[in-house]
């Protein structure tokens, strides 16, 4: 065991599959998430449920893709309640009926989250590409109808950030109790569609202002709905504390079995990650290379080694490091310190260039079965074979 963590995971997030009904152009799924179609079976995840709850685990978020195409999702969240997880269903809302919902509730789910794209139709089914609007807003309605507290996740990019402050509204009116506002982080399918979705600074500077003046709004009549702003750190110029820590909090497992650290880590190269088909929950956390890889701070460069930052930031985020510096171990390129912060002022300019045509641009539309559109590739199976072929593999790239 790697003596910088002696800490078992607190948080579960079970990837149940790849599958969704949508199209997000920044969804966090591997790219090339359709050539990993395999997905554990019910014992398999009951198993997991089980020896990660032993080892200390407590809290549980069932995930996708869309978690409610598995149809023994009930017996999962009643297997994972009957071991004292607390359970979080992390949903698009697709497949959520009345019955569906008392079902689950029955089970023992604690919590659901829901995705909105937009706070306005047009948005909402463009970026998604799915015309999904109305369907959230009911089943918004009966999540709280079956009684369980909501969050509402909005995905905030510089198409919806001018909508801040009516997704506010629209959380309110539907009863959310926290409303998450999560910057997009640039990994994955929102790695191929940056130069579209990044903000300038300035938009997101007013975003949050708007977001502030509603906190201090709702707090003044004493509203229970909390909103989280999380933060960009591209231009906050900070590294977040990615997962808080690498193998220190967070266990991802993918709907193959794969043992991950976050979501995105399978793309990064020279790192074989355990599959607990054959590893067990135990052995993948504390004793498998990959988990050990960057955990603690002894594979920090001389930039992390030495920052007083280190123990509250972690070195900020492996994928980004691999992505913007083509090396893992690097200081993260978020950071101000950053041999490669260069890189990430690039993107900064580069999208404040490109704030200046955009009153040229035609409406965004929403077109069933499109797979491409207003300068977005939208996540679906046939884009994540072309992309992750050889030819396209993903990998480090200068803006
Ligand atoms: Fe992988 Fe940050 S997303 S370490």
């Amino acid at each position: 065991m790697n003596p910088a963590t002696g800490k078992p995971p607190f948080w579960l997030l079970a990837e149940l599959t790849y599958r969704c009904p949508l199209h997000c152009a920044f969804c966090s799924n591997p790219v090339d998430y359709a050539r990993h179609g395999a997905e554990l079976d019910t014992a398999a995840w009951k198993r997991v449920l089980g020896e990660a709850r032993a080892l200390g685990a407590v809290q549980l978020g069932f995930s996708g893709g869309e978690p409610l195409l598995r149809d023994d999702l009930e017996a999962l969240v009643a297997h994972a309640r009957s071991l004292g997880f607390y359970t979080n269903l992390i949903t698009s809302g697709v497949g959520l009926t009345a019955a569906r919902a008392r079902a689950l509730k029955d089970a023992g789910l604690d919590h659901v989250q829901l995705s909105f794209q937009d706070s306005t139709r047009e948005l909402n089914d463009f970026i998604s590409s799915t015309r999904t609007f109305d369907m959230k807003s009911r089943v918004a309605a009966l999540i709280k109808e079956a009684g369980f507290p909501m969050v509402l996740n909005c995905v905030m990019h510089r198409f919806n950030l001018p909508h801040v402050g009516r997704i506010v509204d629209m959380a309110e009116r539907m009863g959310a109790d926290f409303l998450e506002l999560a910057n997009t982080q640039y990994y994955g399918w929102a790695w191929h569609n940056r130069a579209a979705l990044m903000p300038t600074v300035d938009e997101l500077r007013d975003a949050e202002a708007i977001v502030v003046a509603h906190r201090e709004r709702l707090a003044s009549v004493g509203h229970a709905m909390k909103i989280l702003w999380v933060s960009p750190d591209y231009a906050d110029a900070k590294p977040k504390p990615c997962m808080s820590g690498w193998g220190a909090v967070f266990l991802v497992v993918a709907p193959d079995g794969v043992a991950l650290p976050c979501h995105s880590a399978r793309m990064l190269p020279g790192l074989q990650f355990p599959n607990l088909r054959e590893t067990s929950v135990r052995d993948a956390w504390f004793d498998s290379a990959a988990f050990n890889a960057y955990r603690g701070d002894a594979w920090m460069n001389d930039t992390c080694g030495s920052c007083d930052e280190r123990h509250a930031d972690h070195g900020g985020c492996r994928c980004q490091a691999f992505l913007l510096a083509g090396d893992a171990a690097a200081t993260d390129p978020a950071c101000r310190k950053s041999a490669h912060r260069g890189r990430v002022d690039a993107l900064l300019d580069a999208a404040a260039a490109a704030a200046v045509e955009r009153t040229r641009e035609a409406p965004l539309r929403f077109v069933p079965g499109a797979a491409t559109g207003g300068g977005l590739v939208f996540r679906g199976d046939a884009a994540s074979l072309a992309l992750s072929a050889p030819s396209n593999a993903l990998q480090a790239a200068t803006p």
